[in-house]
């Protein structure tokens, strides 16, 4: 069954944010797609200190929720990533998670799908939402849109049940998700993930 992983950046685990990934969750429900919804805003995540560890250990030197959900990120197929908009960015909780997840895994993320959700009372959800894309898009994951940018509005939970677009977006998401992921597994059986290229890092103009 196909899984996918949803990722609450908020440290309010029933708040704004919490609401828009129910709504996602009731779709994947009704398209059979297996979810876990993990709170990461209320955890003391720290953020990366470049130590190298993770290139020869295959994990990050941190031993947190950033371990266990890398396991769980390897067996999935879509992951999910929820955040309220602080000071028009994603929390800073969330970024730091973020950071670490991808840089510390080594593990294909080829054609896992992506999709981010922002939650903001007013302003900077586009600007948040850019860079929560970026981390798929870096990494080889197509990334699932809906019929708006990903975002509700709201400052409570009850304020977000009002926001019916922004619902409507949620579920839009979710089932265009839902989608990719199972064209996906059907293309890879009859044509195989698509090659990629490596070995070039270009860091200078000597290409060196
Ligand atoms: C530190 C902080 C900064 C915030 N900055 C913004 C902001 O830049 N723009 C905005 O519209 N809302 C801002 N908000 C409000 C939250 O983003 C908004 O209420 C969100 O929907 C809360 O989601 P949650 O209940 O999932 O935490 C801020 C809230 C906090 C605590």
């Amino acid at each position: 069954m196909a899984k996918v992983l949803l990722l609450n950046g908020s440290p309010r685990a029933n708040g704004c944010t919490a609401t828009a990934l129910d709504e996602m969750v009731k779709v994947f429900n009704e398209e059979g797609i297996e979810t876990e919804i993990i709170q990461v805003g209320n955890k003391n995540i720290r953020g990366c200190v470049a130590c190298g560890y993770c290139g020869k250990n295959g994990k990050c030197v941190v031993d947190d929720l950033v371990n266990e959900v890398a396991t769980k990120f390897e067996e999935a197929d879509g992951l999910v990533v929820g955040s309220p908009v602080y000071y028009a960015s994603p929390n800073g909780t969330i970024l730091s998670f973020m950071d670490r997840l991808f840089y510390s895994t080594s593990f294909s993320k080829h054609f896992k799908v992506g999709a981010a959700v922002v939650s903001a009372r007013r302003g900077g959800n586009t600007a948040s939402f850019d860079v929560l894309n970026k981390y798929f898009t870096i990494s080889g994951m197509p990334v699932a849109s809906s019929t708006y940018w990903n975002q509700v509005h709201g400052f409570s939970s009850e304020d977000v049940k009002k926001d019916l677009e922004g619902l409507q977006t949620m579920r839009n998401l979710a089932r265009n998700m839902s989608f990719m992921i199972k064209a996906f597994a059907d293309a890879k059986e009859k044509y195989g993930l698509p090659e990629v290229e490596r070995g070039s890092f270009t860091s200078f103009g000597d290409g060196k």
